[in-house]
């Protein structure tokens, strides 16, 4: 359904991806993670049509980014990482310019948008004014407006940053829903435990390469079962474990306090790219 060969992508100096492949089946639910920077947004901005590629190819359904964009971009709906909804506008004339620009009729402007009210449990919104909606809601009408056309393939750039828990994870049943419906997703997040629960698999992306590509639950097993936390001379060190007993056997005399968990998916894109996760 996606497929990405040895694309590359420079901003002047900055070489933002430096030929990244990847190949996504249908109706499959990949999370691709990676610090602040590593070329996430640039990835999906390719792929949809917003920014020109530099060398490579992308397919999206068979359609080439480069040579069929406009087909391409049809099979394709986009969430992208920062709200851009119109903010004097209500929900449903947001959805409704949305369906214009793809040419929809007025007939089928009006179905979506009443499916979509409905599947996104937004009815009793449509006519307020997006300003007048709290974060979650406009996450949700993000989402909405992305469907509008009915796309294959949805790419959801951070799509529950700065959402409350609870949202957050009402978002996610709705990003389920959606797959359940046929739809590939192409998701990026911080919420690292979020690509845990949703994710059938997770790419790593670090300065622009592919470093690391799995299911979630392959990419624990291979750090070990449990993660011991110390605290020494004002840091954390982590070390893994297969069994609990050998790590509470290991614990330093000297430390200043210690956590024994569970391996998480934040242990592995830690260690894989190196850095803290982005608050
Ligand atoms: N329009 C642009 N002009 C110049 N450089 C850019 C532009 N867009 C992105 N970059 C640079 O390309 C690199 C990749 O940025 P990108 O936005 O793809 O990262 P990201 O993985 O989405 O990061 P974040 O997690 O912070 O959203 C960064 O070094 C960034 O500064
Ligand atoms: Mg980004």
């Amino acid at each position: 359904m996606i497929r990405i060969e040895n694309l590359s992508k420079d901003y002047k100096t900055v070489h933002a991806l430096k030929g990244v492949s990847l190949h996504i089946p249908k109706g499959e639910l990949f999370a691709y993670l990676g610090p602040n920077g590593s070329g996430k947004t640039t990835t999906i901005r390719i792929l949809t049509g917003l920014t020109i590629p530099g060398k490579g190819k992308a397919y999206l359904n068979g359609y080439s980014i480069q040579t069929d964009p406009l087909q391409a971009k049809m099979q394709c709906g986009l969430v992208p990482q920062h709200i851009n909804l119109d903010n004097e506008l209500t929900v449903s004339e947001n959805l409704d310019i949305h369906g214009r620009l793809f040419q929809m009729s007025a007939k089928q402007r009006w179905q979506s948008i009443e499916e979509l009210l409905e599947y996104m449990e937004l009815k009793e919104k449509r006519r307020a004014l997006i300003k007048q909606l709290s974060g979650g809601m406009k996450r949700r009408v993000m989402i909405a407006r992305a469907l509008m056309h009915r796309p294959k393939i949805l790419f959801l750039d951070e799509p529950t940053v700065g959402l409350d828990p609870a949202i957050r994870r009402k978002i996610w049943s709705f990003i389920k829903k959606i797959q359940g419906d046929g739809t590939t997703i192409f998701l990026t997040t911080h919420y690292i435990e979020e690509a845990e629960f949703l994710a059938e698999r997770v790419a790593f992306l670090d300065e622009g390469q592919l470093v690391a590509l799995d299911t979630p639950q392959r990419f624990m097993e291979k750090m070990g079962k449990w993660a011991l936390d110390e605290m020494k001379d004002g840091q954390i060190h982590t070390r893994y474990f297969n069994t609990r007993q050998e790590a509470q056997n290991s614990i330093h005399d000297q430390v200043n306090g210690f956590s024994l968990r569970r391996v998480n998916l934040e242990d592995v894109f830690i260690s894989l790219t190196g850095k803290k996760v982005a608050p």
